[in-house]
């Protein structure tokens, strides 16, 4: 146990848990939410989400990995042995691997338009969705840029936590953060850009009803990378003078910024685009931007290469960081827990997503009338299963973990540092409070929302 792997810095432990949050759901899925969503008072809503839920949700995963200093499964088998809590250990890091399968695919898609950006030929492209859906429904080229990245991911992975995880987020995100201002600026110097930036800060409140408050929560705990394993196993390699609570408000604090800065990238840009809707769904980073980089390309050459580039390296380094942390609580439950090298868990981890990963991708061409269950295909199936039932059940069950099962002195020792840390007694209170109560019912909510649109 002593010789476990940590991490060897505070600010080693905090960028790698905020290059797990910053993602996709960041760049990608969070303007297309809020996009559909209705604009500011989406954003307010969601922060509020974060503020309650998130953090709260955050700081439980934190504690379990922490305080057991053990792989997901194994963490909950120390908590509650012999109980049917081990489920949620299992859960976790099946519902990892589950979202490793598809999200490789949308990677690889991400490092296809860097290097199309990297080439200037995106700035040609005259039809962007009949591009998108010639690329994604080719049967090759997707899959060898998923492979890309996988065997990337794959790379980190295996050089272990401290030279691997550790050492790679700390190159990683500061360039995230560092170039995130390119594209900001930018977009705000398209002509008409103005528009956009007004959808962003004006809230509309007659947009706001249960559907959007609930989309707001699912995006929260997906963006957070909450209820699946990662910020579990990544707290189990934190030191034990980690402060639990204030690493929680500095990854979501790290999160919601990046995603709100690319609602900045992404907004003023499209409106500037005037014949584009700004909930133009999904597709508005791959067929909606390539719009608004050809136009640039057009006007101005160089800042359309600059914009695309800076704009598409930042999805890429965002995802790529995801994807560490999604591979790595498989990678430390089948080394941990079956005794296999860690070299050894990691290929079948990277195995196993290749082979799904070949089916998520192919689902956009030759198997897409393959539809395994409710007329899904394989794409949609594993991004259904892991991010709209897994996902809610986990938060569910880790909040009534922690809130009621777990013992409170247990509880109150970890966030409090055994005693060493003064935190207020109201915001313990608070804590328990909504774990308890205000979390599950919350959550439960999404799901059974999410099980009626179906
Ligand atoms: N939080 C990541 C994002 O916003 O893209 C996605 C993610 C990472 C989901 C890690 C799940 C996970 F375990």
């Amino acid at each position: 146990m002593n010789e476990r792997a940590k991490f060897s810095s505070k600010l080693g432990l905090i960028l790698a848990s905020a290059g797990s949050a910053v993602g996709l759901g960041n760049v990608w899925r969070f303007p297309t939410e809020v996009g559909e969503n209705g604009g500011a008072a989406f954003i307010l809503i969601y922060i509020l989400c974060v503020i309650v839920l998130g953090l709260s949700v955050m700081t439980s995963e934190f504690l379990i990995g922490r305080h057991t200093h053990a792989n997901t499964f194994d963490a909950y088998k120390q908590l509650a042995p012999r109980s049917g809590w081990v489920f949620q250990g299992f859960l976790g890091v099946f519902t990892a691997w589950f979202i490793l399968c598809y999200y490789c695919v949308v990677t690889g898609w991400t490092l296809k338009y860097l290097v199309d950006a990297l080439t200037g030929s995106i700035g040609s492209i005259t039809d962007s969705a009949a591009y998108f859906q010639a690329f994604t429904s080719s049967p090759w080229l997707p899959l060898a840029f998923m492979a890309v990245t996988l065997v990337m991911t794959h790379w980190v992975i295996v050089r272990g936590v401290q030279d691997g995880i550790e050492k790679y987020s700390k190159i990683l995100m500061p360039v995230l953060l560092l170039i995130i201002a390119v594209p900001v600026i930018c977009s705000f110097s398209m002509p008409g850009s103005k528009e956009g930036l007004r959808f962003l800060l004006r809230p509309d409140f007659s947009k706001i009803n249960s559907d959007v408050i609930l989309s707001a929560m699912g995006q929260a705990f997906f963006s957070l990378s909450l209820a699946m394993g990662c910020l579990c196993t990544y707290a189990s390699y934190f030191g034990d003078d980690a402060k639990l609570m204030k690493t929680a408000g500095s990854v979501a604090a790290i999160d919601t910024t990046v995603a709100v800065m690319s609602g900045f990238i992404i907004f003023p840009a499209v409106f500037s685009v005037s014949e584009v809707a700004p909930d133009a769904g999904p597709g508005l980073v791959f067929i909606t931007l390539p719009n608004v980089f050809q136009m640039a390309f057009s006007s101005v050459p160089w800042l359309g290469w600059i914009f695309s580039v800076m704009f598409y390296l930042l999805l890429l380094l965002a995802a790529l960081t995801s994807m560490i942390s999604i591979h790595e609580p498989v990678t430390a439950f089948l080394h941990e827990h079956y005794h296999l090298r860690r070299s050894t868990a990691a290929v079948i981890v990277t195995a196993v997503a290749m082979l799904f990963g070949v089916l998520c991708s192919l689902s956009f061409g030759v198997l897409n009338h393959v539809r395994p269950l409710m007329d899904m295909t394989f794409f949609d199936f594993f991004d259904f299963i892991s991010a709209k039932i897994f996902l809610p059940v986990g938060g569910i069950i880790i909040s009534l973990f922690v809130g009621w099962k777990l013992d409170r002195s247990l509880v109150i020792e970890e966030i409090t540092n055994h005693g060493t840390l003064h935190i207020p007694v109201w915001l313990v209170r608070a804590y328990l409070f909504i774990l308890k109560w205000i979390a599950p019912l919350a959550i439960g909510l999404i799901f059974i929302n999410e099980l009626a649109l179906l």
